[in-house]
């Protein structure tokens, strides 16, 4: 009888932990957000190496509207969500600060790099957001390294984006290509399209509200091209959607994900600092990737299966691609030395078919059914309504699984991500109940 009342307590206060981890889990899944803006200082801003021009938002300098004119700039933000208005008044090929670590701007890489293509899928997007990035990456890249550029449209309804959009884009000095989905299909689709008329060795893709840093291409080539099963993201530097202000990421966040299966930045542990001997300048190796900019080798992407087909429109497919490159023996890396910016909206201007929402549940589903194993649940415990969506076949991923014989998600978790708090808790409690209520209880 007394055996029986300890148990009693035993298992409450068990329940207690579990109740309390969920409640910090929770708790500082959320907080993350938070911590984003923080992180990103802003070295080297004042370091300067290409002459100073004169025009609104060169250097990567804030344009700043004058006051009778901030109506008119209101209404216009409303079309893509960011100030359409200071991006008209900055040149296609504004100059930008060299904000890379002072490490990064003597290193040699070798001439001989595999070719790139860069592909830019878009959707309705401003003239001059686009080909600010088109000019951005051809400006910024050693023409023997830039086989092309593709841009696939995702359907857009704007005129400009048609007709004069390839005429335009016929007068710049590398070959750029415009391909059209026939409908709306959504990122990643678009993507694989990009890709398959694509010809360059190495895949890279981007938004197309980037721009390119002088530097920012050869790094990244360069880790492809001494192991192709690497995949490689440059630091995403915050281009304001307020005042098209050009502003240094931090070298010291990596991509990681709370088990909402939400993406967030976290700061780069200690383990991996001790790993390159303290030099920022050294490639990090990153449990996730945020999912708009990375370079691929073209034949490791078609080797680890592209993107999962299966999935809607967006969200969900950048942790999918991270979790497959680490589980199935490729590495994913942020090159500290390549920076690209990227105007980041707080809200988007896009609508889905069927709302965003159940789109995005319905691709976490199938991440976390094709590459998380007993994990899984985790995320169905926090998110209970999404077991409720219908995430269709799955059988081609986990062939494909079984094909390249990835490794478990626990090793993931242990090998890649062991300051992802959650599972170890997880761990140890799952150790601690066992051994404590099994041989006494049972
Ligand atoms: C942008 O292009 C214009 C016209 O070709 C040129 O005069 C200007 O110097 C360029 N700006 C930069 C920063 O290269």
């Amino acid at each position: 009888m007394r055996k029986f009342a300890y148990c009693k307590v035993v298992l409450a206060t068990s329940l207690v932990w579990v109740m309390l981890d969920m409640f910090i889990l929770l708790y500082f899944s959320e907080c993350n957000k938070c911590d984003e803006k923080k992180e990103r200082g802003l070295p080297g801003r004042d370091e300067v190496v290409q002459k100073p021009h004169d025009g609104p938002g060169e250097m990567g300098k804030p344009v700043v509207i004058p006051k009778e004119n901030q109506e008119k700039m209101k209404e216009m933000f409303k079309i893509n969500q960011f100030n359409l208005m200071a991006s008209e008044m900055i040149a296609l090929n504004r100059s930008l600060p060299d904000v890379r670590l002072e490490g990064c701007k003597n290193k040699l890489y070798p001439d001989e790099l595999p070719r790139t293509s860069v592909v830019i899928v878009f959707h309705n997007e401003a003239w001059t957001t686009l080909l600010r990035t088109v000019h951005s990456v051809i400006d910024r890249s050693p023409r023997h390294l830039l086989e092309e550029v593709v841009l696939v449209d995702d359907a857009s309804e704007r005129d400009f984006l048609k007709r004069p959009l390839e005429q335009y884009v016929r007068r710049l000095e590398v070959p750029v290509r415009v391909v059209r989905m026939e409908q709306r299909s959504g990122l990643i689709r678009a993507r694989l399209k990009g890709a398959s008329v694509s010809t360059g060795q190495v895949i890279t893709f981007l938004d197309a509200h980037c721009e390119c840093t002088v530097g920012w291409l050869e790094p990244l080539l360069a880790r492809i091209k001494l192991d192709r099963k690497t995949v490689v993201c440059p630091i995403i530097d915050v281009i304001s959607d307020d005042t098209f202000e050009y502003m240094a990421g931090s070298d010291m966040t990596y991509g990681g994900f709370n088990w909402k299966l939400n993406f967030r930045w976290y700061p780069v542990p200690q383990r991996e600092m001790d790993r390159r001997k303290g030099d920022r300048t050294l490639p990090v190796r990153t449990p996730t990737m945020a999912g708009g900019l990375f370079s691929i080798d073209r034949d490791y992407f078609q080797e680890i299966g592209t993107y999962d087909a299966g999935m809607d429109i967006w969200g969900g497919e950048n942790l999918e691609i991270s979790f497959r490159i680490w589980q199935c023996g490729g590495t994913l890396e942020i090159v500290t030395c390549s920076h690209v910016g990227h105007v980041f909206r707080k809200a988007t201007p896009y609508t889905f078919p069927g709302g965003t929402g159940q789109i995005i549940n319905k691709n976490n589903r199938r991440l976390a059914e094709v590459w998380m194993d007993e994990f899984k649940n985790f995320f169905y415990i926090i998110s209970p309504g999404v077991t409720k969506v219908d995430y269709g076949d799955i059988s081609s991923r986990t062939t494909l699984r079984q094909k390249l014989q990835c490794k478990p998600f626990s090793w993931y978790l242990e090998n890649v991500y062991p300051d992802s708090q959650i599972p170890r808790h997880y761990y140890s409690l799952g150790e601690v109940s066992i051994s404590l209520l099994g041989p006494l209880c049972f």
